[in-house]
């Protein structure tokens, strides 16, 4: 869906910004841009959709090389949250959302519905918001707002640049699982910027690791976590890169690859856990002792239980 072609950005003739980088986007992933500051993320996003011009190299959307595009129309079909959130301060929240579309000249009824829906999607009562302007937000609000303004007229393809990065853990948590679950209905090709390897792992399906402009790995989550290509994306992704990978898998992937044993009436303080919950989760009510042992059901049914020890074996044989 989109690809980079060794592609180079140089500024005022001597910052190497982005330096000779090359991947495939699949349609409908998430691909995250991690790294430290200065090391090209967002030069590279606005790239994409023309905001900056590229030096050397080439990106293609849908095959299709961006510096042979009508910048104006490659924009109104690529959503784009800006970091910090970019707000016009000078329009009320309800105008900035439906920026695009006034643009495209939907009519009035379609767009009040559209910006029903979109305030919805963020938990914002569209009625308190819709005629304020951004300074009368909070900075998480605004962020919100940031994403659902590029949302509004549904493009394909979205750049996100730090989207989540102002609100506070919680609501960050619950935007990031929302954002989830409406990309598994819409499956938009996103690029998504971001400074935190663990929202890293949790949206992208595939993560790219940058230093100094320079691509270090581009792969799977899992893939990252389990084989660092080199000493710089091991210390990125942190010491407790093995604890980390238990999220990305579940307790259902623990049974399929061991047999547990019954739950039985063994007087041992036990605890009942979906087979859907994830094994970082799981390993977190054994060390907090709120159960010796996890039950696991499946459709009401008990399917067996585990304990520490399975979860350290699977870590050993599957994880490191
Ligand atoms: N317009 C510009 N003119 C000159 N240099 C620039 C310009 N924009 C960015 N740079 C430089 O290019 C490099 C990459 O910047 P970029 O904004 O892409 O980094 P980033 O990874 O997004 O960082 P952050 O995480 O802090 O947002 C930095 O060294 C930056 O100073
Ligand atoms: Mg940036």
């Amino acid at each position: 869906m989109i690809d980079f072609n060794h592609v180079t950005k140089v500024f005022n003739e001597d910052i190497k910004a982005v330096n000779d980088i090359s991947f495939h986007v699949p349609e409908g992933n998430i691909v995250v841009f991690l790294g430290p500051s200065g090391c090209g993320k967002t030069t590279t996003l606005r790239m994409v959709n023309r905001l900056e011009s590229i030096t050397e190299g080439t990106i293609s959307v849908n095959g299709n090389h961006v510096n042979d595009l009508n910048p104006i129309e490659l924009r109104r079909n690529i959503g784009y949250v800006i970091q910090h959130n970019g707000l016009f301060p000078n329009m009320t929240i309800e105008q900035n959302v439906m920026a695009v579309p006034d643009l495209l000249g939907w009519d009035r009824k379609k767009k009040k519905d559209r910006f029903h829906y979109l305030m919805d999607l963020v938990g914002l009562n569209p009625d308190e918001f819709r005629k304020r302007y951004p300074h009368e937000l909070s900075g998480g609000q605004q962020q919100r707002i940031g994403i659902i303004r590029a949302m509004a007229a549904d493009p394909p393809v979205m750049l996100m640049d730090e989207p989540f990065g102002a609100l506070d853990p919680i609501i960050r948590s619950h935007i990031q699982n929302e954002f989830l679950q409406i990309q598994e209905e819409v499956q938009k090709t996103i690029l998504f910027v971001s400074h935190d390897i663990d929202e890293a792992i949790k949206m992208g399906d595939k993560v790219a690791i940058f230093r100094d402009g320079s691509l270090m790995q581009y792969d799977a989550p899992d893939e990252i976590l389990a084989h660092p290509t080199n000493d710089f994306v091991r210390k990125f992704v942190g010491k407790d890169r093995a604890l980390k990978s238990l999220s990305l898998h579940s307790v259902q992937d623990l049974v399929n690859e061991q047999s547990l044993m019954q739950a039985s009436e063994t007087g041992k303080h036990r605890k009942t856990v979906f087979i859907d919950t994830n094994l970082k989760d799981a390993l977190s009510i054994l060390l907090n002792q709120e159960a010796e042992q996890l039950v696991i059901q499946s459709e009401e049914k008990t399917i067996g239980a585990l304990t520490i020890h399975d979860i350290e074996t699977y870590l050993h044989e599957k994880i490191m």
